[in-house]
């Protein structure tokens, strides 16, 4: 279709829903993080837009930076191996890094990255996710941070994309059945 918003079934989160929860994440870290020096990390790509508005909303001052990570091998993310594409451009030892992601699925990926950034030496290293899935957990991972818990059903928008696209959507939906066929 020529609108993307006609490949929804159903809106879960409007645009307003989103940003007013952002803006109480923002004023949680704001408080949380107040006389530190933070870093932003977003995970490339899905995490642009909760990173973008987010970090807007922020008052502190942080710095941001990003990394491409990609699940490796069988080619199902599943695995949780995970290969960087992209690395951070900072050195992390003893700072406060605050990992950003759209949306915590299986939970492989964030364990994995969690994992990795502990070995650098961080002061801290927290996690803020816009969505989580709770029924999808396949690995525990401690997220301080989260906008929303969802349901287990697939969907696209704010950042999070159908074979790369619908990542554009100002709201997070559910994509209509004709979208797959
Ligand atoms: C998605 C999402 C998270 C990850 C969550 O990224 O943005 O980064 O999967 O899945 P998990 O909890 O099961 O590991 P994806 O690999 O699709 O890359 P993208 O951000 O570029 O879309
Ligand atoms: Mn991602
Ligand atoms: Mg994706």
């Amino acid at each position: 279709a020529d609108d993307a918003g006609t490949d929804l079934a159903r809106v879960l989160l409007t645009k307003e829903q989103i940003a007013a929860r952002v803006a109480e994440l923002a004023a949680e870290l704001d408080r949380d993080y107040a006389g530190e020096d933070v870093l932003l990390v977003g995970v490339l790509k899905g995490a642009v837009m909760v990173m973008a508005d987010l970090s807007r909303a922020m008052r502190i001052p942080v710095s941001m930076d990003w990394m491409a990570v990609s699940s490796y091998g069988s080619g199902t993310k599943s695995s949780g191996v995970v290969r960087i594409l992209k690395d951070l451009d900072a050195d992390i030892s003893g700072r406060h890094v605050l990992v950003v992601e759209d949306i915590i699925d299986s939970g492989l990926t964030l364990s994995w990255l969690l994992a990795n950034l502990g070995s650098r030496g961080p002061a801290s290293v927290r996690v803020c996710a816009l969505l989580r899935k709770p029924d999808a957990a396949k690995v525990e991972v401690d997220v301080a941070y989260v906008g929303f818990d969802i349901p287990n059903e697939f969907v696209v928008g704010y950042g999070l994309d159908f074979a790369d696209r619908y990542r554009n959507l100002d709201v997070v939906g559910t994509l209509a059945p004709h979208v797959y066929s």
